[in-house]
């Protein structure tokens, strides 16, 4: 369905758990985990019913995010079930990859077509500093893993901060070179504790990859998100760009996202706006809650305003780990 401002939303971001066992400093704060109670969660058959009304309206593509989504047991099970639901035609994964190389088959099997891994350095000691974990071989096994299992596509998402310590992420474009991954650098955005960061800027990635590599060719192609895509001579995966901070792409944004606990985001920078688990959980009828869902899709905010966040109570205030990206 269209909203208010004429933009097609197709594409519903399903945040399945807010559990991650890492600590990205962009992401999460703190080393206390705090974790939703398993009850506040939607159950695989409340997710199921909000992606069958989703559908009704025009949804046709499925994220699962988290938290990292492989910390809730039986994800490929699900993946399967929410796929299956007529209208979605296409169902991908954003992963923290540390648990992927053992399930990459049963998810590939399951339906998932795309996966996408949070990677951010390629030196051991900074992925721990910067994750609080010492899973580098781990999350480069799942990329692996996942390249094997015959996704569509495989990305790496690497977010990229002043003071983020992560080295020179322009090294991270070797993951593109022999294999057909893409990598994607997305400018930290000042939701929650990825505020304390400022983005690498585009143009200064794209300077570095350029002497290092060669130049950058406009691949001329564009996936369902907002990255815009490069090629390399002799990679065989492209480079990618989303730049949310210094080149908004809010007039082409397609997409509503749900949290954990069922709460509808019409934007990733407001609060959300609608209690979907309440409607479920208080026996609303199919109806009610399509029309609830149509209502807070049409209201979609018409931009961000990572540029000057003043808008006070209605901005987000939880961490990334609880909105999945
Ligand atoms: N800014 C930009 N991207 C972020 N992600 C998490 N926090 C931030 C932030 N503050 C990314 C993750 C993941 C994707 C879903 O969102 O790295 O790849």
């Amino acid at each position: 369905m269209r909203d208010q401002y004429g933009r097609e939303v197709d594409y519903l971001r399903l945040s399945v758990t807010d559990r991650c066992g890492f600590r990205c400093r962009y992401c999460v704060s703190g080393s206390g985990a705090s974790f939703l109670p398993e009850g506040d969660l939607l159950t695989d058959g409340e997710l199921e019913r909000v992606v069958r009304a989703a559908a009704s309206l025009g949804v046709t593509r499925l994220k699962l995010t988290g938290g990292e989504p492989l910390a809730r047991p039986g994800l490929a099970a699900l993946a399967a079930r929410l796929g299956a639901v007529p209208g979605i035609r296409s169902l991908t994964l954003t992963t923290n990859g540390a648990a992927l190389a053992p399930v990459a088959r049963d998810l590939r099997a399951a339906g998932v077509r795309e996966v996408n891994i949070s990677l951010d350095t390629l030196d051991r000691a900074r992925f721990r500093a910067l994750t609080g974990v010492d899973a580098l071989e781990r999350v480069l096994a799942g990329l692996d893993a996942a390249v094997e299992a015959g996704f569509d596509r495989v990305k790496v998402n690497c977010v990229t901060g002043e003071d983020l310590d992560q080295g020179d992420p322009a090294a991270l474009a070797e993951l593109a070179r022999a294999r057909a991954v893409d990598v994607r650098y997305i400018e930290s955005m000042p939701i929650g504790c990825g505020r304390t960061f400022r983005p690498v800027t585009r143009a200064a990635l794209a300077r570095r990859l350029a002497e290092r590599y060669g130049p950058l060719i406009p691949a001329g192609e564009r996936g369902n998100g907002p990255a815009e895509y490069y090629r390399i001579h002799g990679f065989a995966g492209r480079i990618g760009f989303i730049s949310a901070v210094s080149e908004p792409f809010c007039t082409g944004c397609n997409r509503v996202r749900l949290t954990p606990d069922g709460q509808l985001k019409p934007c990733l920078q407001y609060r959300p706006t609608l209690d979907v688990r309440a409607l479920l959980r208080g026996r609303a009828a199919d109806g009610e809650l399509c029309a609830a869902l149509r209502e807070a899709i049409w209201q979609k905010p018409r931009a961000h305003c990572f540029a000057q966040p003043a808008a006070g109570e209605r901005l987000e205030d939880r961490p990334m780990s609880a909105i999945g990206g």
